[in-house]
């Protein structure tokens, strides 16, 4: 007979308990993209809503806007840093590959002895972090978890490229994830489709690089840097086939109906996507819909909780009002969640 393990002890309910954000300082309105791109602002508006968006100065680091983002969520908690025993941090444009960000963050806030990892889920990425931070906090492996979702995509971009040079932009949203008296984290919807990694993806690695760059030495050549592409045609048509099954899955799966939420907040990858869920889902009209995406551009992790905080900030939902989220895009992966809204920082 092995030797007893005990088992920690699990909590019934957990929820979003404050929110935060960081937006970079410098607004990029599409008049500073397009020459660059052979577009204009009216196709820009048009095909994808966007009408400026936030690119981060030098000073604006993955862990500054994350540090800043978490602060926030702290604050509207109204905890303190060492209420918070876990970092779960989610990101596809750090480009330091150790530590993880989390670690970074976590010393950051003084947190000397918290759990930190990264999470990699593309724009999925913080509902993938969320979702496994509410498992951990539930399963009574932390008391209050810190989710961040940060990017600066800036770092990743072809600024010549017409399908990602508008869509990308930096920026960081945090939520802290902790015991709740009701429950404020439904049943996760996620998958990852794996026919299609091509849709969304680094076009080399650094290692390929560095060769070319070596066998390039003396020859006057300078190979391209590493940027991330997207078939956008590709991601548009599957995000029309997939998504409404994901997002009708997960309000089966909290025992809800579309005419149940008060907010949706979908990834903010192009307003005509959001449109089209709208749409499909028969959303009430009287439903608040995140439009970030018109600020912000898509801010990959970031997107989810900084939507959160543009619908709960210009007064379209409350703090305690029922909202799905759902994060989507290169894997291509996807997550959504019935959530109550947290509080935000006043
Ligand atoms: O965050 C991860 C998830 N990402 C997404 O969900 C992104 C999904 N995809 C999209 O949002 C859209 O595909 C884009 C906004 C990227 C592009 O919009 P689209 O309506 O799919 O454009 P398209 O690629 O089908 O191109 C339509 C036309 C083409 O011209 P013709 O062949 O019709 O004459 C393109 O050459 O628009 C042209 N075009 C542009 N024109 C001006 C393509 N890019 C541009 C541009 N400016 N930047």
């Amino acid at each position: 007979m092995p030797a007893p393990i005990a088992t920690a002890p699990t909590v019934p309910h957990v929820s979003m308990l404050g929110l935060g954000v960081y937006r970079p300082r410098r607004v990029v309105p599409n008049s500073e993209i397009v020459d660059k791109i052979d577009s204009t602002d009216e196709w820009i508006q048009t095909r994808s809503g966007i009408v400026s968006r936030r690119w981060a100065d030098d000073d604006e680091t993955i862990v500054s806007m994350a540090t800043a983002a978490a602060r926030d969520a702290i604050e509207a908690a109204g905890l303190s840093p060492e209420d918070i025993d876990a970092v779960v941090l989610a990101t596809s444009s750090q480009m330091v590959l150790g530590p993880s960000a989390a670690a970074i963050v976590a010393t950051e806030l003084g947190l000397y002895d918290a759990a930190a990892y990264d999470v990699a889920a593309g724009c999925s990425g913080f509902c993938y972090a969320l979702g496994t931070a509410s498992s951990i906090v539930r399963a009574g492996q932390a008391k209050n978890a810190l989710v961040i979702g940060v990017e600066k995509l800036t770092d990743l971009v072809d600024e010549h490229d017409r399908t990602t040079a508008f869509i990308f932009a930096d920026g960081a949203g945090a939520a802290v994830v902790g015991p709740s008296e009701t429950e404020g984290l439904g049943p996760m919807t996620w998958g990852s489709d794996g026919e299609q990694t091509r849709a969304i993806k680094q076009d080399k690695d650094f290692q390929q690089y560095f060769e070319e760059v070596r066998q390039a030495a003396g020859t006057g050549e300078a190979p391209e840097r590493p940027y991330v592409r997207m078939d956008g045609r590709a991601v548009f048509r599957w995000a029309l086939t997939f998504l409404e099954k994901a997002c009708r899955d997960t309000l089966d799966k909290a025992g809800l109906e579309a005419k149940d939420l008060d907010a949706f907040v979908p990834h903010q990858a192009n307003n005509r996507i959001i449109d089209a869920l709208v749409g499909a889902l028969g959303l009430p009209e009287d439903i608040a819909v995140a439009r970030d995406i018109i600020e912000s551009g898509n801010t990959s992790a970031a997107s989810v909780p900084m939507a959160m905080e543009q619908v709960l900030r210009t007064g379209g939902a409350k703090p305690g009002d029922t909202a799905m989220i759902l994060g989507f895009g290169a894997g291509l992966a996807y997550a959504g969640q019935i959530v109550t809204l947290p509080p935000i920082k006043n």
